[in-house]
């Protein structure tokens, strides 16, 4: 048990295993099923998702631990953690800009993430009035194609996803959707599972296998291994104080360690089984695995049209990925509407009106993103691709790379281990080791290999 005497003003988890859902709602989301998919296809296959597997082994797993221990130990929104931390352990104020970078992530994040888990609001629609009963690939294309086109329709979704998100945010953490994510996470993995089996009997499964496990490091660019780094910490929610906030509301008694080892381990297993799901298909339909963002929703109606029982299943599956959407977006923004709580003096309904609102508008640009401001490009990317290229591949990893220094190297052995609280003395020190060398120097690494610059530095 740790000796810190702090509590939050928040609230509190009432058991572990409530930690334990809402960090693992808030890693399991469009990032797995969505999005790991459509940037393994895009950077092809194999060679991507073992450095995303060993990103999330070798920096992911230590800033996860450091991040709830951070958190645990300030117990407060993640700009005032930082700030009572770094002034408890006589470091620079300045690691407050940490919680910012981590606030202004967050935000940036949800404004487009809303929109994506409006394309799976409208999906539901879609399937349960039997659209893609019996369907073809180029029906499928189409439906997809005209919701893109649509910045009315993308608008309304957008607008009701941001609504529930924020209405979960105003009640408080424990108010609801605790209780709703405890049934529809495993509900989610055991309809991944009916996928991953009708891709088995009716997919080219093993070339969907070998594109997804047979390392072809040709395949992949510096700019790839970038994108699978990126994506380990945007996967795991991590580098922007949503886990930080979510350990604050940790007990103090619970094992951390262990804790995020089963979160880490639940995200991954996702991600690759819908992977496994998804590929087969696309290889049986003569569908591109670089389709890009719009990947499952161009395969999987495909599938559920085809399958008995593909309406009900179909429907479901869409219906539980806005869950799991819904059970992130909220810890996108929780860090930002606790420190307004905190800061500004105001009530939790009036901060997250205020930030939904907020939100909401710059969201506006993410959906004409993909319709009237197609064309609208910088870096020749559009203002969806750029917000998300610069979140998940560049805040994130910074965020996590400032946090597995502060951890690592500004906290004092006796805080840490304190917060810890741990008898393997082993675990920790190896952990400790990761964090202060390992992370450090591979995210270091990648930032400076994905620009060049490491080419021209070693000659
Ligand atoms: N981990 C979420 C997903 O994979 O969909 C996205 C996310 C949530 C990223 C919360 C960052 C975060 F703080």
């Amino acid at each position: 048990m740790s000796d810190n005497p702090r509590s939050s003003i928040h609230g509190q988890w009432s058991s572990r295993w409530v930690f334990v859902l809402a960090a693992t709602g808030s890693a399991v989301g469009l990032g797995n099923i969505w999005k790991f998919p459509y940037i393994a296809g895009e950077n092809g296959g194999g060679a991507f998702v073992l450095v995303y597997l060993l990103c999330i082994v070798v920096v992911g797993l230590p800033v996860m631990i450091a991040e709830i221990m951070l958190g645990r130990r300030g117990r407060q929104s993640p700009i005032n953690t930082m700030k009572v931390l770094s002034r408890e352990e006589g470091r620079s104020p300045l690691w407050q800009l940490l919680g910012w970078l981590g606030v202004l992530a967050g935000f940036l994040i949800l404004s487009y993430y809303s929109v994506i888990a409006g394309w799976a609001i409208n999906y539901v629609v879609e399937m349960a009035s039997g659209t893609f009963s019996g369907t073809s690939a180029g029906q499928v294309q189409t439906v997809f194609d005209e919701l893109l086109a649509d910045p009315l329709k993308l608008t309304m979704w957008h607008t009701l996803f941001i609504i529930a998100t924020m209405v979960v945010v105003a009640r408080g953490v424990r108010g609801g959707l605790e209780k709703a994510v405890m049934f529809l996470m495993p509900a989610l993995f055991v309809i991944l599972i009916i996928l991953l089996a009708y891709a088995m009997n009716n997919g080219a499964f093993m070339e969907g296998l070998a594109f997804l496990f047979t390392p072809d490091f040709s395949a992949i660019t510096g700019k790839g291994v970038l994108i699978a780094m990126g994506h380990a910490f945007f996967t795991l929610s991590l580098g922007m104080g949503a886990i930080m906030i979510y350990g604050s509301y940790m007990r103090s008694q619970d094992s951390i360690a262990r804790t995020a080892i089963m979160i880490v381990v639940a995200d991954t297993m996702v991600a690759l089984v819908a992977g496994m799901a998804i590929f087969p298909i696309v290889f049986a339909n003569g569908l591109e695995p670089g389709a890009g963002p719009g990947l499952v929703f161009q395969t999987l109606p495909l599938a559920f049209g085809q399958m008995s029982g593909g309406l009900f299943f179909g429907t479901l599956f869409f219906i539980l990925l806005c869950f799991a959407a819904w059970s992130s977006s909220i810890s996108l923004i929780e860090p930002a509407v606790t420190w307004l709580v905190e800061n500004r003096n105001i009530k939790r309904v009036t901060a997250s009106i205020v930030c939904g609102v907020a939100t909401w508008g710059l969201g506006m640009g993410t959906v004409l993103s993909f319709n009237l401001w197609a064309e609208v490009k910088l870096f020749d990317m559009t203002f969806f691709d750029l917000l998300d290229f610069l979140t998940a591949n560049i805040m994130l990893p910074l965020g996590g790379l400032l946090i597995a220094i502060f951890a690592g190297w500004a906290m004092s052995h006796k805080s840490k281990e304190n917060e810890m609280a741990t008898r393997h003395v082993f675990a920790f020190n190896g952990w400790n080791f990761l964090l202060r060398y390992v992370t450090p120097l591979a995210v270091m690494v990648v930032f400076l290999q994905s620009t060049g610059l490491l080419a021209k530095m070693t000659g």
